[in-house]
């Protein structure tokens, strides 16, 4: 067992309505720093609606959330940014007619100055940079100045990842269903990826319904059921059929 201060974040006895719909009951669980935790259960279980109130899009009802052990109370979105909580998004949140180099530095693009008055977008510093960031989690974009449409499922999401990395600050990566819409060689790389993450640092949450990716990428489970923890385990120490069960309520 980990000493309680030494969590990266912990959940306790979160709660979240939705008018008459309670949403989540009662989940509580901890993420280590570096830790890649999966969140499975069935649709309607609660696991984006948790990843909501940790990444600062929904305010809790109650319960309590700890960061390094103090006090974590997001309002917004950007209060999770900025102690280092990111989340990626299953619809990524892209500008599609941007490049690659521009979504990952969008709102934060570095500027010169030419005459020493007219603002100019750096382009070439932004692309350098942006494959710079991508390099060090292993992955190559074709392309840094062409739109993202043109992009696959899993380069767009690599665009997304860019953007994450662009800030030093992140701890904590949140990716509801991240295979979710890839082909399988492209599943492969998020999983290599998330991996990359982890050896840089960084603890990942990964939602998802394909068992076989949560064994293969994560320690822990924890499995949500009704809005409530039906059981966390050890990814070493269950069989997938384990899972199953808890998912479907028939007990480990
Ligand atoms: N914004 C919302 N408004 C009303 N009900 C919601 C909202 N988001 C989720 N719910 C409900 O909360 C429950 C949990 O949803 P969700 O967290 O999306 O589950 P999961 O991601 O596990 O499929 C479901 O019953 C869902 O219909
Ligand atoms: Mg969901």
């Amino acid at each position: 067992m980990l000493e309680k201060n030494s969590q990266l974040l912990q959940v306790i006895h979160l709660r979240k309505n939705f008018g008459a719909i309670q949403a989540v009951k009662d989940v509580s669980f901890d993420i280590a720093p570096a830790e890649i935790v999966a969140i499975v259960g069935d649709n309607g279980a609660g696991k984006s609606t948790v990843a909501k109130v940790i990444s600062g899009a929904y305010r809790r009802d109650g319960g309590e959330m700890l960061w390094n052990g103090g006090p974590y109370e997001p309002h917004e979105p950007d209060d999770a940014r900025d102690i280092g909580i990111e989340t990626m998004y299953q619809d990524l949140a892209l500008v599609n007619d941007l490049d690659a180099a521009g979504n990952i530095f969008l709102n934060r693009e570095p500027t010169r100055r030419l005459f020493r008055f007219l603002p100019l977008l750096d382009h070439k510093q932004m692309r350098e940079r942006s494959a710079e960031l991508l390099r060090r989690v292993k992955i190559e974009l074709p392309s840094y100045d062409r739109p993202v449409r043109q992009l696959s499922g899993g380069q767009r999401q690599a665009t997304a990842i860019g953007r994450i990395l662009l800030s030093e600050r992140a701890r904590l990566i949140i990716m509801d269903e991240p295979t979710a819409a890839l082909g399988v060689q492209e599943q492969r790389k998020v999983l290599e990826l998330i991996r990359n993450l982890s050896d840089h640092g960084m603890a990942v949450m990964i939602i998802s319904h394909n068992l076989e990716h949560v064994f293969t990428v994560s320690q822990r489970v924890i499995v949500l059921r009704g809005g409530e923890v039906a059981g966390i385990v050890s990814t070493a120490e269950v069989q997938k059929q384990d899972v199953v069960s808890l998912i479907m309520g028939g007990g480990a």
